[in-house]
C-alpha cells in the first residue's frame, strides 16, 4: 500500500511553534517515526510539506493513481480552503484528516472543516498519534473489507 502524508502551512516548524498546543516533537523527528511506522507495516510513505495552498492541490492531483491513501493535515486551511476541497473531491482518494490539537476545544474559528466532509475521517487533538493512528487506520481498512 502506498499512502501519500501531506503537511500544510506552518506544520514544518513543529518542536519550535506553539509547544503547549502542537508538542516539542520536531518535524524532522516526526517525519523518522512515521517512515518507521510505515515500514514496519510494509507500507510505501510519502511525505509532503508546503506552505502554499497551489502547491498542496498539485501535490494532490499528482497523487492519482500513485496512492491508494492520503493523509492530510492542511493547517489552517482546513477552515477555509474550498480549493483544497475541491481537489481532494476531485481525485477521489481516501483521505484521512489531522489536526494535532483539538481544534473543538480552541477559537470558534477553528470549529469547522471545509475539507473534513469529503474525507474518509478526520483524528483530532491526539498530537503527533493523530498521524501514526491514521496509517494504522488504512492498514485495518484494507485488512477489513466492510470499512
Ligand atoms: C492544526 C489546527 C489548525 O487550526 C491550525 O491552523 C494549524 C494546525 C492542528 O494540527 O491542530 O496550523 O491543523
Amino acid at each position: 500500500m502506498r499512502l501519500l502524508c501531506i503537511f500544510g502551512p506552518n506544520l514544518n516548524l513543529l518542536g519550535e511553534r506553539e509547544r503547549d498546543i502542537y508538542g516539542t516533537l520536531s518535524f524532522e523527528r516526526l517525519l523518522e517515526l512515521l517512515k518507521d511506522v510505515a515500514r514496519k507495516q510494509g507500507i510505501e510513505l510519502e511525505v509532503f510539506q508546503s506552505n502554499h495552498e497551489g502547491a498542496i492541490i498539485d501535490a494532490i492531483h499528482e497523487a492519482r493513481g500513485k496512492y491508494d491513501g492520503i493523509i492530510i493535515n492542511p493547517g489552517a486551511y482546513a477552515h477555509y480552503s474550498i480549493a483544497l476541497r475541491d481537489a481532494l473531491k476531485a481525485v477521489g482518494i481516501p483521505t484521512i484528516e489531522v489536526h494535532m490539537s483539538n481544534v473543538y476545544a480552541r477559537e470558534e474559528f477553528r470549529h469547522h472543516s471545509v475539507t473534513a466532509p469529503v474525507c474518509w475521517g478526520q483524528i483530532t487533538g491526539l498530537g503527533y498519534l493523530g498521524y501514526v493512528l491514521a496509517i494504522e487506520a488504512f492498514v485495518l481498512r484494507e485488512k477489513e473489507s466492510n470499512v
